[in-house]
């Protein structure tokens, strides 16, 4: 057994069933799921539960309820395969599809207060790429929605009802690294960022549950907090990111703010204006127009502005307009949006349009895994599906993968519920509570407690808040909206030389009490290796396919490009900086026999 070299650090020992690192829709729906099948379980969170980034998602849950529109759930599929640009897996698809509309009702019976249609079901609104009729139309009322609150509604009734079933909730507790051993997750270490005590997790399942990397850019709808850090644990683990190049732009994030403006509010009858008051929507989407996929409109809006039709001084952003929109229908189902629009541009969207631009929203990318939640690598032997024992992943972090190359509005809500309960199932049907654990071996905690050390001691010349702003602004121009082979080519020299003056770091304070200077270093190791990642697997898809919109590369080529991109990192702190890209095949079947594998075709909306 290996001997300890190891900085000193009085470490505080735990032994758990599950362990889930993340308090988000998924993390907690994973561990309500786990607490309730009778698994000794905790949760880890760097913020309070209901502070998780999920508290931000506004406009609702897809589920083919059929309350306001008729629905099936085939329909969902297809939309959802055409929104992933045929990358999704459809295997994967169809389960989250079939399972949506039980997820949302035991959502309903868990606490979450849905708005309600007259007869008292659960009002559902329309939500971009969200069709009848196999994508034939019209627009569907799929997108179960509290208000415009519905991702703060899921994380309080989540949160009660994991407090129910006694999960041990370990708030303000920052995850450094995972502990494996010949290639297993054996737990995870954690410090207490209130009083800077080192803790070390065993469990027989780790979930990672830890959210996006929305802040490798510059301007993101995401959380100061979505630094990826499941991501970056698992990069460092020797293990692969998959289809890192798909990162969805938003149409409307407030101008100058990069506020969420939910897709509800064109959902609702919101609509898109340019510099000549046109609505340019219809044409580019003759027939969804402004609800056509996300992918989509913030491809036409980018378009119109750097065709000189912006507006605003610099004609650099595009108007939303709600003010055609009774008062009374947007004080009741958009209500924070409205409040937003005041605080964050100035606007009464009452009367006036919004100042809006596609801000970056979401990872399609992430943790592969299968939809069980176990995370899959490709094994030395070339199987793609090799499950890597004792690790799940569940929500943004992950990549199951339901929405490919795009992911529609909406998607992201039920992702994050169906599959967080269907890694408590599998945790359910493969762990016996309490059973034992193999001895630690002695040196399990000494690579995070290393990396610790270095970072807490760094003194070198360059501050965290200085190359964290190089990484976003390459981040921001070099993998935008549209990207090119020289722009993605100088984006990864960048990138490579930002991450080498993370030899060269520099962390000023040195105490354990609250010191969130080390965590924003330890924040930006995650961040920058996800980039790295992100730059080099954009640069390498020489096609364009849903939110990857390559100039030099217009078309979608299947032939050569409907693959899963994998993508290792090798090194942390700005030692190493390799990154390898690999190809797994896409998951060209259904899951059952019920539904046929839907074939690609050219998307138009
Ligand atoms: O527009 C929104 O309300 C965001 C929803 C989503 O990303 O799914």
């Amino acid at each position: 057994m290996a001997e300890t070299t190891a900085p000193a650090y009085k470490i505080i020992d735990h032994t758990y069933d599950t362990v889930v690192v993340g308090a988000g829709g998924s993390g907690l729906r994973a561990t309500m799921g786990s607490a309730e099948a009778g698994l000794k379980t905790a949760c880890i969170t760097k913020v309070f539960p209901t502070r998780s980034h999920t508290v931000a998602a506004q406009g609702g849950i897809a589920a083919s309820l059929g309350n306001n529109t008729p629905d099936h759930w085939t329909w969902h599929m297809y939309d959802t395969v055409k929104g992933s640009d045929w990358l999704g897996d459809q295997d994967a698809i169809e389960y989250m599809v079939r399972e949506a509309p039980q997820a949302v009702i035991e959502l309903e019976h868990a606490g979450v207060p849905f708005s309600r249609n007259p007869e008292g079901t659960i009002y559902q609104r329309p939500f971009g790429g969200h069709m009848q009729n196999m994508g034939e139309g019209p627009p569907v009322q799929r997108t179960c929605a509290a208000a415009d609150r519905t991702g703060h509604a899921m994380l309080h009734a989540l949160y009660q009802q994991s407090l129910k079933y006694d999960a041990d909730f370990y708030i303000e507790y920052f995850a450094i690294d995972l502990i494996m051993v010949n290639g297993e997750c054996k737990g995870v270490i954690a410090m207490c960022m209130d009083d800077g005590s080192i803790h070390r997790f065993r469990a027989h399942a780790v979930v990672l549950a830890t959210g996006g990397y929305g802040r490798s850019y510059f301007t993101a709808t995401s959380a100061h907090t979505c630094t990826g850090d499941g991501g970056g644990m698992v990069l460092r683990a020797g293990l692969p990111l998959q289809d890192m190049e798909f990162v969805q732009f938003h149409p409307t994030g407030i101008y100058g703010a990069g506020v969420l403006i939910t897709e509800g509010a064109r959902g609702e009858g919101g609509y898109l204006t340019n510099s000549e008051g046109e609505r340019f929507m219809e044409r580019y989407a003759p027939s969804a127009k402004d609800l056509a996929s996300r992918d989509v409109v913030s491809r036409s809006m980018a378009l119109e502005i750097r065709e000189g039709r912006g507006v605003g001084p610099h004609k650099d952003h595009i108007f939303l307009h709600l003010d055609h929109i009774d008062p009374n229908v947007l004080a009741e189902r958009l209500p924070g949006i409205t409040e937003s629009g005041k605080i964050f541009a100035g606007v009464d969207l009452t009367k006036q349009p919004l100042p809006v631009v596609p801000t970056v929203h979401y990872n399609m990318g992430g943790i592969p895994c299968n939809y069980h939640g176990q995370v899959v690598t490709i094994g030395a032997d070339g199987d793609p599906e090799t499950v890597v024992p004792g690790l799940y992943a569940v929500g943004e972090a992950a990549c199951v993968s339901v929405h490919g190359a795009n992911r529609l509005g909406s998607n992201s809500l039920i992702d994050l519920v169906v599959f967080g309960r269907a890694t408590g199932h599998h945790l359910k049907d493969n762990i016996k509570p309490g059973t034992a654990h193999d001895n630690l071996p002695k040196d399990s905690a000494d690579f995070a407690l290393s990396r610790l050390d270095h970072f807490r001691y760094a003194k070198g010349g360059s501050p965290t808040a200085v190359i964290r702003d190089e990484m976003q602004r390459c981040m921001s121009a070099h993998a935008a909206v549209f990207r090119t082979d020289e722009s993605m080519a100088e984006g990864k020299e960048k990138l490579a030389a930002t991450y080498k003056k993370m030899e060269d770091i520099s962390v000023a304070d040195t105490s354990l009490i609250w010191n969130s200077d080390l965590i924003e270093t330890m924040e930006l190791d995650n961040l920058i290796s996800q980039a790295s990642v992100t730059m080099h697997s954009a640069f390498n898809r020489k096609e364009s396919r849903g939110a990857h919109a390559h100039e030099d590369y217009p078309e979608r080529n299947d032939a050569e490009w409907m693959k899963h991109t994998a993508s290792w990192f090798d090194g942390w702190g700005g030692k190493g900086g390799g990154v390898k890209l690999d190809y797994r095949p896409v998951h060209e079947f259904t899951l059952t026999d019920d539904v046929d594998y839907i074939k690609p075709k050219k998307r138009v909306y």
